[in-house]
């Protein structure tokens, strides 16, 4: 609900109090955006609801409120239409007014949140030495996504990069190191081993064919958790290779994160289960350490337990990151855990919350928030793979809709007969194919899965990137066209609304508050694209029926102020995405 909707609700309750007494205090007057636009842009329909209660005709008791009512500054005069609906249309000069208040405001009446705290966003998250795939794809975009509204918002935002940098595979790795590359271990040269998935598959292949070698590499975890310093170092070496790998992805995509592995709370996973112990809600069940929960069960219906500690006393996922919950509570002081991951970790999610809310862990003002999503899938509908079967190596997924949108602006140039540099070239290139990726992901409710298809991210029109970024830079041609400087158009400059297509725009213009809040209460991101869709269309609309440099002063300025405010408003909810403009394309 926008700023003016939640004025007309508390309006109208003082409304229903006035006409009908201090009984009616805080009823609901039920209002709604207003279903066709013909009837103005709300309707209370409070008044059918109230009929039985107050023994009256709805339309009696709407015309008795109506009496009470006063929102002379917002609406026109209100209208009962039907069984007793209560019509309210804006009225163009408060649409005006509140336009041009934003028009000096830096956040576009976007105002930062009351209640400013802690949030810590755990995403991406790609685990060392192995594929870090299209699921860590789909977790960077959106988790970096909800970290910049958060932050737009005024919370204190930390950025979690909970890499799987511990575990038993560090053995198998370590020792298979030591065969193929001893060198490495000697040297201080950092580790020449090429691609790291491809030295883990090698790796595999030889635990698995090799008794002797499977020993030698459980030796190397003992030796990894006593902290021995041979092991060690080939580890630290191991996660620095990973490292660089993922950064290639982390500097193309501008995503900052802070990697705080699992490695890190290796320290407190002994009193994780000592504490759960003490609490009375550990069970051994075959040597193993686990937590039962209520309403988790396996697939022959028995009790799926927890497992916090295995047999031969190893820790594991779980008691990861029920330590990393206790640490960011008390330490990072968060108020707020916001986990992205695929939504096949819902049951490990709803397990460790569930062990931690019952150790009472978790104090009444922390939420925790598993945001989960779908899979990617291929156009056949299956999981995405190349046609070779693998998974996708996102550095070559990336590089193709680079190069895709590199093929499209080349024949655009050719056709136009437009000659351009290098530099436009390549830079159009990487932005129109990045943001193509990372909008295709985030226009989709992301609790579904959605098909990955580059001829329909990379499309002109429609729900894409490339469509949304034509519309600001049509904005920018105006102003190129016309010589003028957005950022200059008088200290007297208003906007003046009369045509119908610049209602609609201003109307859409003033959401950006409600749609904004939304998405930081509900972690939507795509609620955010379709909005900056619409705002596309409605411009364009507006741009095909009201001419703008041609037409007279005051209507000329008007124009441009609406111009120049969806530019801004594109340009702050693009930047909210993790997507950049472009000036020319
Ligand atoms: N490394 C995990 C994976 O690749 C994701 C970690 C998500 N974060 C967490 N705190 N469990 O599936």
């Amino acid at each position: 609900m926008n700023a003016t909707q939640e004025q007309l609700k508390l309006k109208l309750q003082q409304a229903l109090v006035g006409a009908f007494g201090d009984e009616y205090v805080g009823v609901d007057p039920v209002l709604e955006p207003a279903k066709n636009p013909k009837f103005g842009d709300f309707q209370a329909n409070v008044a059918l609801s109230l009929s039985k209660q107050l023994g009256m005709q709805p339309r009696a008791i709407a015309t008795a409120i109506v009496e009470k009512l006063d929102v002379s500054e917002i609406c026109e005069l209100p209208e009962i239409a039907g069984p007793g609906f209560i019509n309210l249309k804006i009225k163009t000069s408060y649409l005006e007014t509140q336009l041009n208040a934003i028009i000096k405001d830096e956040r576009l009446g976007v105002p930062k949140t009351q209640n400013p705290q802690k949030e810590i966003v755990d995403f991406s998250s790609p685990n060392i030495a192995k594929e870090m795939h299209v699921g860590h794809l789909r977790s960077t975009i959106i988790g970096d996504c909800i970290a910049r509204i958060l932050e737009f918002r005024g919370h204190e935002v930390l950025r979690l990069n909970h890499v799987g940098d511990w575990g038993t595979q560090f053995g198998m790795l370590i020792a298979y190191l030591r065969e193929v590359s001893p060198e490495a271990l000697t040297t201080a040269n950092a580790l020449n081993i090429g691609d790291l998935v491809n030295f883990y598959r090698q790796a595999k292949q030889r635990f698995d064919n090799d008794e002797n070698f499977q020993e030698t590499a459980r030796q190397e975890v003992v030796k990894l958790q006593a902290g021995a310093e041979d092991t060690l170092h080939a580890w630290k070496l191991l996660c620095e290779q990973s490292r660089k790998e993922f950064k290639v992805i982390y500097d193309l995509l501008d995503i900052k994160l802070e990697e705080r592995g699992e490695s890190f709370y290796n320290p407190y996973l002994p009193k994780v289960v000592e504490d759960l112990e003490t609490a009375g809600l550990v069970e051994e069940n075959q040597g193993a350490k686990c937590v039962f929960l209520e309403g988790f069960t396996n697939r022959e219906g028995d009790p799926l337990p927890l497992i916090v500690q295995k047999t031969d006393g190893g820790y594991n996922y779980a008691t990861t990151d029920l330590a990393s919950v206790r640490y960011r509570i008390q330490e990072d002081q968060a108020k707020r855990i916001i986990y992205v991951t695929d939504v096949g970790q819902t049951n490990h999610f709803n397990q460790f919350f569930q062990a931690a809310e019952k150790a009472n862990w978790i104090p009444e003002e922390v939420e925790l928030i598993h945001v989960t999503f779908g899979l990617v899938l291929g156009e056949d509908g299956k999981k995405f793979k190349t046609r070779s079967g693998d998974t996708v190596r996102l550095k070559d997924l990336l590089d193709e809709a680079i190069s895709r949108a590199r093929k499209d602006i080349e024949s655009r140039l050719e056709k136009d007969e437009r000659e351009e540099t290098e530099e436009f070239i390549k830079n159009v290139a990487e932005v129109v194919g990045l943001s193509a990726v990372k909008y295709a992901d985030l226009s989709h409710n992301r609790t579904k899965d959605y098909v990955f298809s580059y001829d329909q991210m990379l499309a002109l029109k429609g729900n894409t990137a490339p469509y949304m970024l034509y519309a600001y830079v049509r904005t920018q041609g105006i102003s190129r066209e016309g010589n003028i400087d957005f950022d200059n158009l008088g200290e007297n400059a208003k906007v003046l609304l009369t045509e119908p297509t610049e209602f609609t725009l201003a109307k859409h213009l003033l959401q950006l508050d409600e749609v904004i809040s939304e998405v930081e209460q509900e972690l939507l991101p795509h609620r955010l694209c379709d909005y900056l869709y619409n705002l596309s269309d409605k411009f364009n609309k507006f741009y095909e029926n009201c001419p703008v440099l041609k037409s007279e002063e005051p209507t000329k300025t008007s124009r441009l102020i609406l111009c120049h405010l969806t530019a801004r408003t594109l340009k702050l909810g693009l930047d909210l995405l993790g997507i950049k403009v472009l000036e020319r394309m």
